[in-house]
């Protein structure tokens, strides 16, 4: 599926100045694109998301949680304190974000997305919620211990699981991906991929065909144990 072909993209954003920055840079590719305010944190903002999508769209195909903080107090996750020394105000930050979030944002938007005919949720993940390679000493991620982000990610991915399992006799699709470590703003851009790169597997997960999995963790090498 290429985003030239029709399809509208909603950019939500908190911040209109970045919101509408991401629209016009996507309008200029050739892409319908309309910024939506959404503070993943604030119910008002998402009533008010929905509210709109309804009146504008009646539906909604996609919907991608990609919304996240790392809530290390550091900008690089090298300098994050170890779990000894985090605070219950990191973790809570963490969670009100990257796993309430998800769940007030998705129940707000299934009555669009129960609309389309064939609806996928994505919801952003990352290997550091893997409890499977986080258990593996010889993981690449084994030694990144961020209590708040790495715990928060793993609550989203049984989050995942368990709007997979209620869906699963319908059409909507909802899994989990990782983008891998980009240098973005979430790790001081110590990331070595590409944004763009990271983007892609997003992109495969939110375009899964009829003959797709549901409730799996995708990454660049396909589906793979949580
Ligand atoms: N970068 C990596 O290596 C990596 C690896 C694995 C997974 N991920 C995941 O990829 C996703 C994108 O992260 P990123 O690397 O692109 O980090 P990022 O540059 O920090 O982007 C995170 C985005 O989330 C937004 N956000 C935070 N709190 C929000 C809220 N309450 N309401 C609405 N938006 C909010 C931020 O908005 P503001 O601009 O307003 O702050 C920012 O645009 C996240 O889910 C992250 O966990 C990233």
């Amino acid at each position: 599926m290429s985003l030239a072909d029709g399809t509208t993209v909603l950019v939500g954003a908190r911040s209109e100045t970045l919101g509408e920055r991401v629209t016009t840079a996507l309008a200029d590719g050739g892409i319908d694109a309309r910024f939506v305010r959404l503070d993943v944190t604030d119910p008002a903002t998402i009533d008010a998301a929905a509210a709109r999508i309804e009146e504008e769209h009646g539906r909604l195909d996609i919907l991608v949680n990609n919304a996240a903080v790392a809530a290390t107090g550091a900008s690089d996750p090298a300098d994050a304190a170890p779990p000894s020394r985090t605070t219950v105000a990191f973790v809570r930050a963490a969670f009100e974000t990257n796993v309430l979030g998800v769940v007030a944002v998705t129940n707000a938007m299934l009555p669009l997305l129960r609309r389309s005919p064939a609806a996928r949720i994505v919801n952003v993940s990352s290997e550091l919620g893997s409890l499977g390679r986080q258990s593996d000493p010889s993981s690449p991620g084994h030694g990144v211990n961020l209590l708040p982000y790495n715990t928060s990610k793993s609550a989203l991915n049984a989050v995942t699981l368990a709007y997979a399992k209620e869906l699963a006799d319908g059409p909507i699709k909802v899994n989990a991906a990782t983008p891998g470590h980009c240098a973005t703003d979430l790790n001081g851009h110590t990331g070595s991929r590409t944004a763009a790169e990271g983007a892609a597997v997003i992109a495969e997960a939110a375009t899964l065909g009829a003959d797709g999995p549901t409730g799996v963790f995708i990454t660049d090498a396909g589906p793979e144990p949580w």
